[in-house]
């Protein structure tokens, strides 16, 4: 099994390399990819080095088997063909393939069987947001079918890349020393003691790409009529995002089935006890695998409704984790090519 990571040194890529070392997946041998700007720079797996290699329209994806895809969508769209030609699965975690009709989009604890059926070679990763939401959502659905959603996010720094994890932890410095802020280039404006409520760019429906992206995205996934009405919200915390969800379901759902249903539930931990300040927060899923659900109560506005607090570690469910499960599930029932 040879592995190959595109974005190595990105947030995502660094994630990436962790969990496979971590999970002892079963590879044979790696190959790294990265622009002219890491290209060259050595990275450690398994006391290994393993030297970046400069992505290129060549035969260097000849005899890999897996691509873990990380380098944003337009990359993603202009290798798909180099990095697939020779027969590779590409797991990607763009967004540049979600929604297309012959691109499955897979969270394993929900449709892992839609990553047999790939015609172009490739298996997408779907939104971070989304996926932490869909594996929190999925099994409450299974008691009764969930019609709409509201729900608001609150997105880490590290939801836009390393270089945006670097930004605020420089705006909370020159804040200190200056009083100011000199740099906003990754996020549209000062984040540091800012929340700023827009992620990507405003489509004309008014809402978000990213807002965009849980309303469609989570209808693919659960194979569903769902509709999902989204605020989706940057906040100043580095890593680990979360959500405040409300929920309607068709019949109503009692406190008691949905914590039943979420303790069964895989890649879910539920921690709920708010009397005594026991809640999930991002400081603690950070790092983590599972998502983290707490708050869970009835709607006081609509009688077949419920709501939830949930955070988990985008990095890790919402990008890497997610891939390498899709990967995993590949080998387990052998259709890698
Ligand atoms: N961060 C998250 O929480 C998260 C969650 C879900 C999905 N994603 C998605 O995952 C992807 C990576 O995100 P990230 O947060 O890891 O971003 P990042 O930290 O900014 O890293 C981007 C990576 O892409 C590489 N890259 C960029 N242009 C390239 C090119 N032309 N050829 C080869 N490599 C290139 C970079 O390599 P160089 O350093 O060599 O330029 C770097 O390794 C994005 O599509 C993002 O939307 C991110």
């Amino acid at each position: 099994m040879r592995v190959a990571i595109v974005g190595a040194s990105g947030a995502v890529g660094q994630e990436l390399l962790r969990i496979l070392a971590e999970r002892n997946f079963p590879l044979d041998d790696l190959v790294l990819f990265g622009s002219e700007r890491s290209a060259g720079r050595k990275y450690s797996f398994k006391g290994k080095e393993y030297e970046v290699k400069l992505l290129q329209h060549n035969d260097d994806f000849k005899g890999v088997d897996m691509v873990f895809a990380s380098a944003g969508a337009g990359t993603s769209k202009e290798y798909l063909e180099t990095i697939t030609k020779y027969g590779a699965v590409m797991i990607d975690n763009s967004s540049a393939f979600r929604m297309d009709d012959d691109v499955p989009l897979v969270v394993p604890e929900i449709n892992p069987e839609d990553s047999l059926k790939r015609p172009r070679g490739v298996i997408a990763n779907p939104n971070c947001t989304t996926i932490m939401m869909v594996v929190v959502l999925n099994p409450i659905d299974k008691i009764s079918h969930i019609k709409k959603v509201h729900v608001s996010s609150y997105q880490s720094a590290s939801g836009a890349g390393a270089a945006a994890m670097q930004e605020l932890e420089q705006q909370y410095k020159e804040m200190v020393e200056n009083g100011e802020v000199s740099t906003i280039s990754k996020f549209p404006h000062q984040l540091a003691y800012n929340v700023i409520p827009q992620i990507d760019k405003m489509t004309e429906t008014d809402y978000t790409k990213e807002e965009m992206k849980m309303y469609n995205e989570t209808r693919k996934i659960m194979h569903s009529d769902i509709r999902t009405s989204a605020t989706c919200v940057r906040v100043s915390s580095l890593r680990s995002h979360s959500e405040s969800v409300w929920f309607e379901t068709e019949q109503p759902v009692s406190v008691e089935q949905i914590r039943e249903a979420l303790q069964a539930a895989p890649g879910v931990t539920l921690v709920d006890d708010p009397q005594n300040y026991v809640y999930p927060m991002p400081l603690e899923s950070a790092g983590k695998d599972d998502v983290y659900v707490g708050r869970v109560r009835k709607d006081l506005a609509d009688d077949n409704s419920n709501t939830l607090w949930l955070t988990g570690d985008q990095i890790r469910k919402g990008a890497a984790l997610n891939a390498i499960q899709i990967g995993e599930y590949l080998i387990k029932v052998g259709n890698v090519k």
